[in-house]
Formats: C-alpha cells, sequence, structure tokens
C-alpha cells in the first residue's frame, strides 16, 4: 500500500477521534494529521491512547483560517482530507446560528479551496488517489413522518437492529437521491457545506465523496447529546429533559461503526458519489431513556427502574424533526459494509464506559459548558 498524508479534521471531537484512532493504528504507513481548533467540543484526551504514535500529529487550526489551511496542505503534502469539523449541536445552531454557518459553510468552503489549489499546483503521488472526503449528517434531508405509532418491520435488517426492539416507524427512509430540506440552522449549514462540496467537483473536477449518516454514540461523545448527558444525570439522580412528549425517533449506529463506514468509503468508494450510512435502528427517543435508565441502573445496583421518575418532560425543541430513519442499503451492497454491533450491547458497551470515565465528563463538562447548560435549560 502506497504512503499517504491525511488531514482529518475535528479529530479531537467524538466521531473525529474515533476516525483518526483507527487510522492511525490500522495504518502505520500513513501520516494521519489531526487538524482541529479545539472548541469546548474538542479534546485532546480523547487520544491520549495514540497520542506518541510515530504516524500522529496535531495541528491546533481553524479550518476558516484558508491561508493557515493551505500551507499546512502544501508544507505536509496531504492527499487526502476526511472532514469532519463542524459545529453540531442543534440547540446551539438555535441560538447562535452564525457560528454554525461561519464553521460548516465557510470553513468547508476554506478547505475545498486550499486542496483545490494545492492538489493543482502539484501532480498527485504515484499510485495514490487524492480524495477530499465530507462527512456529513442525515438531518439534511429533513424530518420523516410516523405512519405507524405501533411501528412495523422495517424493510431491512442488519446487525444492529437485529435486538429485541425490531421496528421501523413509518415506511419511508431516506435516500440518496431524496432533495435536501434542512429544518435547524445546523442541518442548513451541513446541507449548504454539502452543496459546495458537489460543486468542487462539478466545477473544478475536485475528487470529492460526500457521505450522510444517522446519529452516532459511544464513547467520547460531548455530554451535551441526548445519550451522554442522559446516562450522566441518571448515575447524578438529575433531570432528565425529554423534549415535547419523547415520540421522535433516530435512527442509532455505534461510532465505531461510523468509523469503519468511512475507512471502507475513504478507500473504495466511488468519486463524486453519496453514500448514505445506518444501521436500520430507530427508536424512540422515550424507549432509548427507559433502555438508558434500566441499564444504569442495573449497572450501579439500584433497583431495576427505580430512576424511571427522574424522566421530566420540558418544553419541546423549535423546529423539532419528528424522524430520521436512513436508508443505508447502497453503501451495504455497493462496498459490503455492515454495522458490526448490536443495538443492546453497543448501549450496555457506552453506557459502562461512561460510567468508568467520570474524570472525562467532569474534565470536559467543567468552565464554561456549565454555565451554557444551566442557561439553555433555565427556561424549560
Ligand atoms: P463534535 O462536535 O463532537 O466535534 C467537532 C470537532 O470539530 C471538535 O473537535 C471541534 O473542536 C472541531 N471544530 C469545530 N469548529 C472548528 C473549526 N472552526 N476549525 C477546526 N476545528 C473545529 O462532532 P461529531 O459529533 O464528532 O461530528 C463530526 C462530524 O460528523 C460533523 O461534521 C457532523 O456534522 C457529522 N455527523 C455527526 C453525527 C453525530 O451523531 N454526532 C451524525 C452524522 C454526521
Ligand atoms: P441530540 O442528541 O441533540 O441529536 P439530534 O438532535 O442531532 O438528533 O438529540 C437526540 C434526540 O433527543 C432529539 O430528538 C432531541 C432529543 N433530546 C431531548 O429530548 N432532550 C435533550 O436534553 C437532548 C439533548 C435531546
Amino acid at each position: 500500500m502506497n504512503n499517504r498524508t491525511i488531514a482529518i479534521t475535528g479529530g479531537a471531537g467524538f466521531i473525529g477521534s474515533h476516525v483518526v484512532r483507527l487510522f492511525v493504528k490500522k495504518y502505520p504507513h500513513y501520516n494521519i494529521i489531526n487538524v482541529d481548533k479545539l472548541t469546548y467540543a474538542g479534546n485532546l484526551e480523547n487520544l491520549k491512547d495514540i497520542e506518541n504514535e510515530p504516524n500522529y500529529s496535531f495541528v491546533k487550526l481553524d479550518i476558516c483560517d484558508y491561508e493557515a489551511v493551505y500551507e499546512l496542505f502544501k508544507s505536509r503534502g496531504v492527499d487526502g482530507v476526511i472532514h469532519l469539523a463542524a459545529e453540531t449541536h442543534v440547540d446551539r445552531s438555535i441560538k447562535d446560528p452564525f457560528t454554525f454557518a461561519r464553521t460548516n459553510v465557510m470553513g468547508t468552503l476554506s478547505l475545498l479551496q486550499a486542496a483545490r489549489r494545492y492538489w493543482d499546483e502539484t501532480p498527485a503521488p504515484q499510485g495514490v488517489r487524492r480524495l477530499f472526503y465530507h462527512i456529513s449528517t442525515d438531518e439534511v434531508y429533513g424530518a420523516l413522518e410516523i405512519t405507524d405509532p405501533l411501528g412495523i418491520e422495517p424493510p431491512f435488517t442488519t446487525k444492529a437492529s437485529s435486538g429485541k426492539h425490531h421496528l421501523a416507524y413509518g415506511s419511508k427512509f431516506f435516500t440518496e437521491e431524496l432533495k435536501y430540506q434542512p429544518h435547524s440552522p445546523y442541518s442548513a449549514a451541513k446541507a449548504s457545506s454539502d452543496h459546495f462540496v458537489r460543486s468542487y467537483h462539478d466545477t473544478y473536477g475536485l475528487p470529492v465523496i460526500v457521505t450522510n449518516c444517522s446519529n452516532n454514540y459511544g464513547p467520547y461523545q460531548f455530554p451535551e447529546k441526548l445519550i451522554p448527558l442522559f446516562i450522566n444525570n441518571i448515575r447524578h439522580r438529575k433531570k432528565l429533559p425529554v423534549y415535547g412528549r419523547g415520540e421522535n425517533v433516530r435512527d442509532w449506529l455505534y461510532v465505531e461503526d461510523h468509523a469503519r463506514a468511512i475507512d471502507t468509503i475513504f478507500h473504495k468508494g466511488e468519486i463524486a458519489q453519496t453514500y448514505n450510512i445506518g444501521g436500520f435502528n430507530e427508536w424512540k427517543n422515550i424507549d432509548i431513556i427507559k433502555v438508558l435508565i434500566e441499564t444504569v441502573d442495573a449497572l450501579l445496583g439500584r433497583e431495576p427502574g427505580e430512576d424511571m421518575n427522574l424522566i421530566t418532560y420540558v418544553t419541546d425543541r423549535a423546529g423539532h424533526d419528528l424522524r430520521y430513519a436512513i436508508d443505508s442499503s447502497k453503501l451495504q451492497r455497493e462496498l459490503g459494509w455492515e454495522p458490526s454491533l448490536q443495538f443492546e450491547e453497543g448501549i450496555e458497551k457506552t453506557v459502562k464506559w461512561y460510567l468508568e470515565n467520570q474524570d472525562w465528563l467532569d474534565n470536559v463538562t467543567s468552565g464554561e459548558y456549565q454555565n451554557y447548560y444551566e442557561s439553555m435549560y433555565k427556561d424549560r
């Protein structure tokens, strides 16, 4: 295999850290550069176990700084970009949409332009397929309806969805051909970045791939997102703020399975294609929350379900998308990727990880985040 130099943006965040770890370990002959601004969501603690590997380096950089990005690509001879850096929390995007447009749109544009300029100036190393791989979300497709409140058999079963709970909440799914209909400032900014990426292929011939993935869960997720926030709150017997009636449906994938999909697509995906990534694993929020309570209680030796009274229904999120459900059959059919972990196993692993890593949680939520969290929930 060829030597390669790959810039992974957002490598200090949740998914990025799993992607960096996978590439550093699996490809010792690649140079992996983690490019991250270290916002509140970026934490080098996430990569402690690989930080001294000879094929890993970290560069603290704002992706919106076009000249600095270009200099980095040129000085290090970057021939692949896996772009994950973004502002990612929907609730924050409702409060502060400008930051989302800046990083997600202008930051992506700055990376595209830097890659285009450097790759136009310099021939690709022998045998290397240059690639700008943009990581996006299923939220760009908008929201699906819930057509059967009791749930139906999903059209496909994967390892992720093969547990006790085995439901789809409607007959429509997000496919790659679907029109974009983002509703939140977060998904609007991601949608815009996806369009810019595709435009760089169509206009300038930049080799790009875009993937749209469903909700991820697993270790190192910042505890403002549903699963880590609620695990931590259950442990400390704090209220669980369930938006609306908890009826919204999300499609969950274990983060390491997403990282494996990214590896497969980076190496085997077809240029200019879009691939959806997901496990056909739909859950209503309230059902997941009950599983979390039961799992935390069992692992802490509490009476099973004794913390159900922490569930607190609060004002719904503005523009709250009802249902996400991704059809990833193209990826399975064309590139042979499948989730490796069944959801209940993944949740148990995840709960254990957060319970065993209270220091990590305390560390990432100290300081600025506490004020943010209190301000977020004071009016609900
Ligand atoms: P995250 O919020 O945990 O991490 C984002 C990272 O980007 C952080 O390390 C942060 O420091 C960095 N970053 C932010 N602004 C930056 C800037 N201007 N310059 C450089 N670095 C910056 O995010 P995540 O959940 O790991 O998501 C990663 C990517 O995957 C995002 O593009 C997101 O849209 C996409 N995605 C996430 C999910 C999910 O469920 N989390 C699902 C599908 C797609
Ligand atoms: P989140 O983890 O923010 O991901 P996303 O909005 O990108 O899907 O939220 C997952 C679901 O959980 C979503 O329907 C909103 C809901 N939710 C709550 O009910 N309470 C909370 O405190 C949070 C953070 C989310």
